[in-house]
């Protein structure tokens, strides 16, 4: 199906999945990277590339450790934005809301989809703290390799998947004269409020 600006549907959630779909279908190597961006105590930003594993009208879930910058940022304002950008289709998508953890029997099942190194990789990095050395990051991968030899890696306590819940999601398609399409769509108690916007 192809969407139309001028007649945009009543919810952005199959288009969004549609163009999910086609952004995988032309072979990029992740298509489903997405811009997260959070802002600090002080209300100043900051952005950083995480993949989208899971979409629904629930929202858009992505993995992290909470530990990290992003993660002790949204534990003190969940607002956050996530942004797409395909550029062989002259595509974005933007998404506002708020963030909240997954359930941890939710992340215990994808974590243990995981490949085993980067199950380990999760208990040895301490994610957005300074470290000194390749060396050291390395030598505290083989410690934890170690301390799960012959035995599953669970899922370290700190890292957890989060759930964007959709609260505004904006459509872009570019075209001719940089005179672009856009259409916004934003939740209210009665249900999505469709715009179509200027470029
Ligand atoms: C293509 C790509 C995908 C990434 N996916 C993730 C991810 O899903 N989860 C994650 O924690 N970091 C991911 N990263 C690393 C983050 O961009 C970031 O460096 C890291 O999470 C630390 O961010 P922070 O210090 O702002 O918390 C990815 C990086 C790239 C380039």
């Amino acid at each position: 199906m192809n969407y139309d600006f001028d007649h945009p549907p009543d919810s952005p959630l199959e288009w969004c999945r549609e163009w999910f779909a086609q952004a995988t279908e032309i072979g990029l190597p992740n298509p489903l990277a997405m811009a997260l961006s959070t802002v600090d105590h002080r209300g100043h930003p900051s952005s950083r590339t995480v993949l989208l594993k899971e979409f629904s009208e629930r929202g858009a879930v992505f993995f992290t450790n909470s530990n990290s910058q992003k993660g002790s940022e949204i534990a003190g304002n969940n607002a956050v934005c996530l942004l797409f950008h395909w550029d062989q289709q002259a595509r974005q998508i933007r998404i506002s809301g708020a963030a909240e953890k997954i359930s941890a029997e939710e992340s215990d099942a994808y974590f243990a989809t995981r490949p085993r190194g980067s199950q380990i990789s999760a208990w040895a990095s301490e994610q957005s703290q300074p470290a000194s050395s390749r060396r050291l990051l390395e030598s505290s991968w083989h410690e934890v390799e170690k301390r799960f030899s012959q035995q599953p890696v669970p899922r370290p306590p700190y890292w957890s998947g989060y759930r964007v819940s959709l609260d505004a999601v904006e459509f872009w398609q570019g075209q001719d004269d940089r005179y672009h399409d856009r259409v916004r769509f934003e939740q209210s108690e009665q249900g999505w409020i469709v715009q179509r916007l200027y470029p």
